[in-house]
């Protein structure tokens, strides 16, 4: 039987300021409440317009403890890290990158030619056992992910299925579901999302209904329970970016770049930051 879940919330992104300067739309941050688990964080890099000069992005930093996965739709990000990584992630491409017990890196968003970035990064919770695993990337290019196409629907498959495409990203311990949606005015689309599982939609272009209301980008969708999610394009396109992950069930601890279950493993990040043994290798 399905029941498509109704609304539960809907997020108001709002302006800040992170990194060497770099303006983004956030809708959810880490909090011990950890309301979204295992969703941590949700950023919307917003610097459309040219006048406001050169971009400087996110100089070398740490990360412990979480997943941080970068997709980028128009634009790109340059990176590179304590593992010896480097490139760019470019327009259609993801990076799901465990930072697990400590990684050091680098993320320069850049607008594309035509001056736009569309791009997103979400964080993702690991749970206490691999907290402290080895760091490591799935790198995926844009022509490796799977595109589902119905009856005015166009989706990217990043991660989890839709129909019978799988998306490319797996052995992630949320088991998330990430697709980026595309519709035709007035296309539906469904897709079921375990019972047990938060999901949120982020809503970036266009207006449709969502479950059981109406709502219009740019604006996060809070889903409430039932097994799967039906969207209703109104008559413009409409475009989305659906997750969904199992709830890791573990207290957290946010500080920063870091998310741990205690404030001594918090200590424990710094001291070892501050020691030069932050690095996993
Ligand atoms: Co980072």
């Amino acid at each position: 039987m399905n029941n498509s879940r109704p609304i539960k919330e809907i997020i108001e992104p709002r302006f800040v300021m992170e990194g060497a300067g770099v303006l983004l739309r956030r809708s959810i941050a880490p909090q011990v409440s950890n309301q979204f688990d295992p969703f941590l964080l949700f950023d919307h890099f917003a610097f459309n317009d040219p006048a406001e000069g050169p971009i400087r992005g996110f100089p070398m930093h740490p990360h412990r403890g979480i997943e941080t996965v970068t997709y980028i739709i128009q634009g790109s990000v340059k990176h590179r890290d304590s593992l010896g990584n480097s490139g760019l992630i470019g327009p259609g491409d993801v990076q799901w990158m465990t930072a697990g017990g400590g990684i050091l890196h680098e993320e320069m968003p850049r607008r594309g030619l035509d001056g736009i970035i569309n791009g997103f990064q979400l964080w993702v919770n690991l749970p206490a056992s691999q907290k402290m695993s080895r760091p490591r990337y799935q790198g995926v290019e844009a022509v490796t992910i799977p595109v589902f196409e119905k009856e005015g629907c166009r989706v990217h498959v990043i991660a989890g299925m839709l129909g019978d495409i799988v998306g490319p990203v797996t052995e992630i311990a949320a088991n998330p579901i990430y697709l980026d949606v595309a519709l035709e005015p007035g296309a539906t689309f469904n897709v079921p999302v375990p019972e047990k599982q938060t999901c949120l939609a982020y809503i970036f272009d266009g207006q449709g209904v969502f479950g059981d209301q109406e709502v219009a980008g740019v604006k996060m969708v809070v889903f409430g329970s039932g097994d799967q999610i039906e969207v209703k394009a109104g008559t413009s396109p409409l475009r989305f970016v659906l997750v969904a992950g199992s709830p890791i069930g573990e207290p957290i601890v946010p500080y920063g770049p870091f998310v741990m279950n205690t404030i001594g493993e918090i200590q424990q990040a710094l001291a070892d930051l501050k020691n030069g043994t932050f690095v996993q290798v």
